[in-house]
């Protein structure tokens, strides 16, 4: 397994000093082993650091003192599979997140998709679908959404909740108008929303294209073929090997021109598909099938 930074875990919940580190990776291996084989979540190629952290927090705010321990509850106990699942996949996000990508993917990417009769895109990873909202409001500015269907999907039905509701936390308006104004935006950004209590209640018209649906990039098949595919800050936390499965089945899903959009840490080099794409740019890590 591969190791990565993931600063997104507190340092705080890190292995106690006395455990042995070849028994933990084995005892490890063998809780991913019955995720894999009781829930069907695959977490096993997963990088290996930022699992092992994610696994410690969670054990430390059960109270329990193995990974074994861990095991069993979480064999036993449905609510506590729930628990660490959601725990498993990171669900950070923004609207407009990296302003400068959707501003290149306007200039870059829109005038090819002007040129289709339809349009389908799919956001690989949506978490709480700030991205999908993102992406119809610019669709919806460019005069393409009508004729759009964006697939959205994620591994964690309880981040596809949030995301069908289209209610973002208020204080957070402020930076996601700054960055849609970065990101090239051509309206006053609070005209998508609402305030309610203490959320933004986004437009319901942002979402009547959009289909909602869980997907396991892991062990879920290609659905369609798409001109346009986002997967942006989730293969960040694959190792080689699934990033390789992954972009096989990307390769698969995108018609012949389509758009492969990746996150800023994330690339297309040295994956098996290198060769099937060329790059739209470079720093946005936007790239377009070609062969
Ligand atoms: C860090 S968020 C990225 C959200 C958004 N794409 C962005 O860039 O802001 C990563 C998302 O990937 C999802 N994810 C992790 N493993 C997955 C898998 N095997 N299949 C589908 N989604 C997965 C997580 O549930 C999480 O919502």
């Amino acid at each position: 397994m591969a190791l990565q930074i993931d600063e997104n875990v507190p340092s705080s919940a890190a292995t106690p000093s006395n455990y042995d580190s070849e028994l933990e990776q084995i005892e490890i291996e063998l809780l991913l082993e019955g995720i894999y084989r009781h829930s069907g979540f695959d977490f096993r190629a997963y990088a290996y650091a930022s699992i092992r952290r994610r696994l410690w927090k969670r054990i430390e705010a059960e109270g329990i003192a193995t990974v074994s321990g861990l095991q069993e509850r979480i064999l036993h106990e449905p609510a506590m599979m729930e628990r660490l699942l959601l725990d498993l996949s990171i669900n950070v996000t923004a609207m407009f997140r990296d302003p400068s990508f959707y501003r290149v993917f306007r200039e870059a990417v829109v005038p090819t998709l002007r040129t289709y009769p339809f349009i389908r895109v799919w956001h690989a990873g949506c978490a709480t679908g700030e991205e999908v909202y993102s992406m119809a409001i610019l669709l919806q500015e460019e005069g393409l959404y009508d004729r759009a269907r964006i697939y959205a999907t994620d591994i964690n039905e309880v981040v596809l909740q949030k995301a069908k509701a289209g209610i973002f936390p208020l204080d957070r308006m402020q930076e996601y108008t700054e960055n849609y104004i970065a990101a090239g935006g051509k309206r006053a950004f609070s005209d998508y929303y609402v305030a309610k209590y203490d959320g933004a209640l986004f437009s319901p018209t942002l979402t009547r294209n959009v289909v909602f649906s869980q997907h396991n990039l892991v062990t879920d098949r290609s659905f369609s073929e798409f001109n346009a595919i986002l997967c942006r800050n989730v293969l960040i936390y694959f190792d080689k090997s699934l990033q390789s499965k992954v972009h096989g089945l990307f390769y698969d899903s995108l018609a012949i021109f389509g758009v492969l959009a990746l996150g800023s840490r994330e690339s297309l080099r040295f994956s098996p598909y290198e060769d099937s794409y060329e790059q739209i740019n470079g720093p946005e890590k936007i790239y377009r099938k070609v062969r």
